[in-house]
């Protein structure tokens, strides 16, 4: 690594990209993560040597040894933020100095190597660059950035592994929940738990998400869109959504989020809500939430709205909770007025079609 944090990328263009025509035909409706650009990001890591052989090449399958330590043992971590297209034609990036923070956060949980937050970012406009072409320009629609880092060491042993690959992939995206912004479902799962205190809730590691597709399944069998966990110690307080934090909106305009104990991941999305929130004069507090006061609440009419945050959705309202014993609707099942209100506010800021007096968007290009 030369001139501290910086990496010198090696820039190896496709030779065979998308043509334009093939390129506009698959922007047309890209769905959700289906479709990929033309290149990928890789920096390889060893003990030995450190961070090595920064590139911008070709996508393309990565060759893997069958010994390879994270087909076992599962040290994989990974990241997930958005590039805009600007107004003016520019590209942003929205707060990736946190993504890249949490990133050597959930390094340092699974024991693996912390990539400078400098290369992180400088990795980010790298694919930004070359594949600037596959960024979608409609209002619902960005190029999804998918960093990631796995134990490539050829090695069985239950130990960290002293070899790395750090890689970004970009996939060019529309809405997260198809039908654009309309009230989802979720259930309570009542037999399975995402993570427990002291284990690896606030990392974002592959084994957090593979540990949460049954409960995810036994949403989708409830006609449910998404599922929540309880607290793995009590079964009693709602931690999260398995892909996104969760807001509670009060009668007396009051918003409660979960706290961050560990066991849930500390959401991007969840902090910015936390500010704009403050910042519209609503009274925030991040305090444990259990399930039977989100049922009571609902039911008194003092809960009005609730929504779910996070970078894949932006901020989605529930409109609608099932769980074994029952079924409930939050604020008539329709979207409330906050939650539009704050999912506006920072789309805009996301956007640059508002002023950032926050410092959160990053002009790429
Ligand atoms: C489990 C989980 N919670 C919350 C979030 C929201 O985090 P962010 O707002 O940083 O995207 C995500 C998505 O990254 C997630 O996977």
């Amino acid at each position: 690594m030369s001139g501290g944090d910086k990496l010198d990328f090696e820039i190896r263009p496709n030779p065979a990209p998308v043509s334009a025509a093939d390129r506009a035909a698959l922007l047309t409706n890209p769905g959700f993560g289906r479709i990929f650009t033309d290149h990928m990001v890789t920096i390889r890591y060893a003990d030995a040597k450190g961070w090595y052989d920064a590139r911008v090449e070709a996508r393309a399958p990565i060759p893997m040894d069958p010994a390879a330590a994270v087909l076992h043992y599962a040290q994989e971590i990974f990241e997930g933020l958005k590039a805009y297209r600007t107004a003016d034609g520019g590209v942003t990036l929205f707060r990736p100095e946190a993504n890249a923070a949490r990133f050597v956060a959930s390094a340092q949980r699974m024991a693996m190597p912390a990539l400078p937050p400098q290369a992180f970012v400088d990795s980010l406009r790298r694919i930004i660059e070359i594949d600037r072409e596959w960024i979608p320009t409609d209002t619902d629609g960005s190029l999804y950035l998918r960093p990631f880092m796995f134990a490539s060491e050829v090695f069985l042993g239950v130990r960290p592994a002293n070899e790395y690959l750090y890689t970004v992939i970009a996939s060019p995206v529309g809405a997260y929940f198809s039908g654009g912004v309309k009230p989802v479902t979720v259930w309570v799962s009542p037999d399975y738990t995402r993570a427990a205190p002291g284990g690896t809730g606030a990392a974002k590691c592959g084994g957090n998400y593979a540990a949460s597709l049954v409960a995810q399944a036994e949403a989708i069998e409830h006609g449910c869109d998404q599922v929540v966990f309880l607290d793995a110690v009590e079964r009693r307080f709602v931690d999260e959504l398995g892909g996104m934090n969760v807001f509670f909106v009060y009668d007396d305009g009051t918003l409660v989020t979960p706290p961050l104990t560990g066991t849930i991941l500390p959401g991007i999305t969840r902090e910015s809500v936390l500010t704009l929130a403050a910042a519209a004069g609503h009274r925030v507090e991040e305090r444990p939430v259990s399930f039977a006061e989100w049922q009571a609440d609902a039911a008194s009419g003092r809960l009005r709205e609730v929504f779910a945050c996070g970078t894949a959705a932006v901020i989605t309202p529930i409109g609608e909770v099932k769980f074994p014993d029952g079924e409930f609707l939050v604020g008539g099942g329709e979207p409330g007025a906050v939650t539009m209100a704050l999912r506006q506010r920072l789309v805009d800021i996301q956007r640059g079609d508002a002023p950032d007096p926050y410092g959160w968007v990053t002009r790429v290009l």
